[in-house]
């Protein structure tokens, strides 16, 4: 058995080879980006590559290669049910409505009369978002009429940058203020005003369509849970101060007693229905307190910020204490998921 990576710092890649040194698997490190990937990929069971929504090259291919590395009957991570919807708001709309998931009702338009019709007759305030981004940095509080008509017509027109340069020096500044970030930090996002991310430049901007989503108000804090094969850990994040929004805020919770069990049963439900092999659900509550859906996701954050967690849940709800690393669940279910076929294959060649 042997198992390529794509190495890249900072991403899963780190632990994946971390996990693989340590327990004596097999590996090699592969370039994804390379035009001869498929043939490298031949000796190989399975492809893990930790790809960034933001990396203006993956975004190009990634999925393609991915199907067609599944095509070739090996493994990889993430694999198509996985990661056709990352980064990509709309496409969750379409696919949590199939599956009846508690997603926050949302509409999408592609027509732009179609849409100031609609604004003409709903209530505010309502949730504009990009299909991608992070951190909050895509998602705005649309209080009047006015300003929707507004976001309409700039979808519908040049567009909207893929990268929020002004929210970003908002969000350097706001984290230079309370601690978690450098004076370095700020200056970086100042000069982002002038250059814009390579991804940017290449993804071009967003437009022909037109994202709301009722807004659900009250919320101080959403909470994030990851399912990762049959295990469930959770963090709660707060919003920023004068907000409503609190991916990205870097104020966090962990303590198990912070999280409604029924957040934790949705994502499990969604992720087997769906055949998810790693996916975070961002939860708010409605005012009936009924946990929704925001947004779905196969990435997310390698370091402290998950590293902190105190333990997580089995897939019969009990709570395991002890600090983990969700990278090595990720390649334990690919190891195991390659010998599962190879006991398969065995076993048909004996039936013949
Ligand atoms: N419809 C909504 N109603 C209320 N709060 C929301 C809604 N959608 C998002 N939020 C808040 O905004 C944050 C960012 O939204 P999200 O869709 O998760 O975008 P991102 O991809 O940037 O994380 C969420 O963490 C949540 O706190
Ligand atoms: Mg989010």
């Amino acid at each position: 058995m042997k198992i390529a990576i794509h190495a890249k710092k900072g991403s899963f890649s780190d632990r994946w080879i971390q996990y693989c040194e340590s327990n004596d698997i097999a590996y090699k490190l592969v370039d994804c980006y390379s035009s001869d990937i498929i043939e490298k990929l031949h000796s190989c069971d399975a492809l893990l590559w930790h790809w960034h929504h933001a990396d203006p090259k993956a975004i190009l291919f990634a999925r393609q290669l991915i199907c067609s590395i599944e095509a070739m009957g090996k493994k990889v991570f993430p694999d198509s049910k996985t990661c056709w919807h990352f980064d990509d708001k709309v496409g969750q709309k379409y696919l949590l409505e199939a599956i009846n998931a508690p997603l926050v009702p949302s509409y999408v338009f592609y027509d732009k009369k179609e849409a100031l019709e609609w604004v003409a007759k709903i209530e505010f305030p309502k949730v504009f978002k990009l299909r991608g981004g992070a951190g909050s940095a895509n998602v705005k509080l649309v209080n009047s009429k006015r300003y929707a008509q507004k976001l309409i017509k700039k979808a519908f027109g040049k567009g909207f940058g893929q990268f929020n340069r002004l929210g970003y020096l908002k969000e350097r500044w706001r984290k230079f203020c309370i601690g978690q970030d450098s004076i370095w930090g700020v200056l970086k996002g100042f000069a982002r005003l002038a250059v814009p991310t390579e991804f940017a430049k290449i993804a071009g901007n967003e437009k022909g369509y037109v994202y709301f989503q009722k807004f659900i108000p009250n919320n101080a804090y959403d909470t994030r849970v990851i399912v990762i094969g049959d295990k469930i850990f959770a963090v709660r994040r707060y919003c920023r101060e004068n907000d409503f929004r609190a991916s990205g805020s870097g104020i966090k919770g962990y303590d198990p007693s912070l999280f409604d069990k029924r957040c934790l049963e949705i994502a499990w439900d969604v992720s087997s229905k769906l055949g998810l092999q790693c996916c975070s659900y961002d939860f708010v509550f409605d005012e009936y307190n009924s946990p929704l859906i925001v947004e779905i996701s196969y990435g997310f954050i390698t370091g402290p910020f998950y590293d902190d967690c105190p333990g997580y849940w089995d897939r019969a709800m009990e709570w395991h204490h002890g600090k983990f690393k969700p990278q090595f669940w990720i390649m334990e279910n690919i190891l195991r998921s390659i010998v599962e076929d190879n006991v398969v294959s065995e076993s048909e060649q004996f039936k013949v």
